[in-house]
């Protein structure tokens, strides 16, 4: 058994968890998160400057929540060093060093993204999670393919793929933005897909790079719904409303064939069991469906984290982060 004290703050959300490992299961405790979506909207997008003033106002009260009994019961600190805004990060990594100060207790550094690759671990029965496991990292700021397999009793977790411009979730807010959308887009582009359909004059269709190769490149869908946009204007002068249902549509089931094409490519290439999607875009359905539908006659198990609160960022995959890689796959990777 151990618990942890987890501290997330490297871009909008301000999260703090207590998880624990009780000898199978890994598990939230308690958790609670300020998310700044509400300030950064106005902006159409993350500004910086004013996430880490919100983390540094709101990180003592989170604290507060969690309790300070509950604090001290903790075996260990840990808290995520990177990748994400510096201003933000250093919030997260101070209080966790003034705590650990001041409670005696060790602190441990975690990665942003191996918290989103671990998020399926939490609630989960480790055992009936198959590997090899192909792994998407999708959201606002990644969008990644790793690998965890097992050879000779020793687990290794590969980076095989990435993006070579923006991530999927840039992609949808970028669109949804140009449409006239909130920040953050994918969950409204998600919605008003559902009323849209295929327009084959606007040529809004996924892109595939090299066959042999795992990369990835959003920026010219954000192009083609750019000129989409345009054609309708110079046409009719403004876009009607199921105009934008259709390049909702169309945007979303580019991004999905996109990304479905590769990670299923992957799990195929290396032999994979699972098929795993997790980081904020993992919470998009048609994914997720069209990832299953594809994948169905090779009998492998798609799965994403349990909640929708584990997709987007969070403190628990911080925790479950450590206690995974320690625990379950004796893990220890440079951070
Ligand atoms: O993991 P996350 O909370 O933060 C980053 O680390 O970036 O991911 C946020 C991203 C945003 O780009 C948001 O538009 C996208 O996840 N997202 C979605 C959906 N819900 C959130 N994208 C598509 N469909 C959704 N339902
Ligand atoms: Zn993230």
């Amino acid at each position: 058994m151990e618990k942890v004290l987890a501290i997330e703050t490297s871009c909008d959300d301000t999260s703090v968890a207590i998880v624990n490992y009780d000898g199978k299961f890994i598990k939230t405790e308690k958790s609670v998160s300020y998310s700044q979506i509400k300030e950064h909207k106005k902006f159409g997008g993350v500004v910086p400057e004013i996430a880490s003033r919100l983390h540094n106002e709101k990180i003592i009260g989170i604290l507060e929540s969690i309790g300070k009994d509950n604090i001290v019961k903790c075996d260990k600190i840990v808290v995520t060093a990177n990748p994400g805004l510096p201003g933000s990060l250093i919030i997260g990594k101070t209080v966790a060093n003034i705590l650990g100060e001041y409670y005696g207790k060790e602190i441990i550094y975690e990665n942003h993204i191996h918290g989103h690759i671990f998020s399926i671990l939490l609630g989960r029965d480790i055992d009936k999670i198959n590997l090899p496991i192909a792994i998407l990292t999708a959201s606002g700021g990644h969008n990644d393919i790793y690998i965890l397999s097992k050879n000779d009793n020793k687990f290794n977790l590969e980076h095989i793929g990435m993006t070579l411009d923006d991530a999927s979730g840039e992609c949808f807010d970028k669109c949804a933005r140009m449409l006239g959308g909130p920040y953050p887009g994918g969950a409204w582009i998600s919605k008003i897909a559902k009323d849209g359909k295929n327009d084959d004059d606007l040529k809004i269709g996924p892109i595939y790079l090299k066959q042999n190769e795992y990369k990835y490149s959003f920026s010219g869908i954000k192009s083609k719904v750019y000129y989409a946009i345009k054609q309708i204007e110079e046409k009719y002068g403004s876009l009607s409303d199921q105009d934008i249902k259709n390049i909702a549509y169309m945007t979303q089931e580019a991004i999905v064939k996109s990304l479905g094409k590769k990670i299923i490519q992957a799990c195929l290439e290396y032999e994979c069991k699972t098929l795993s999607i997790v980081g904020g875009v993992s919470a998009n359905d048609r994914l997720i469906e069209y990832i299953q539908n594809k994948t169905k006659k090779y009998n492998i198990d798609v799965i994403r984290p349990i909640k929708k609160e584990y997709s987007t960022d969070n403190a628990d995959m911080i925790g479950a982060s450590y206690l995974g890689k320690k625990y379950y796959f004796n893990l220890s990777l440079i951070n």
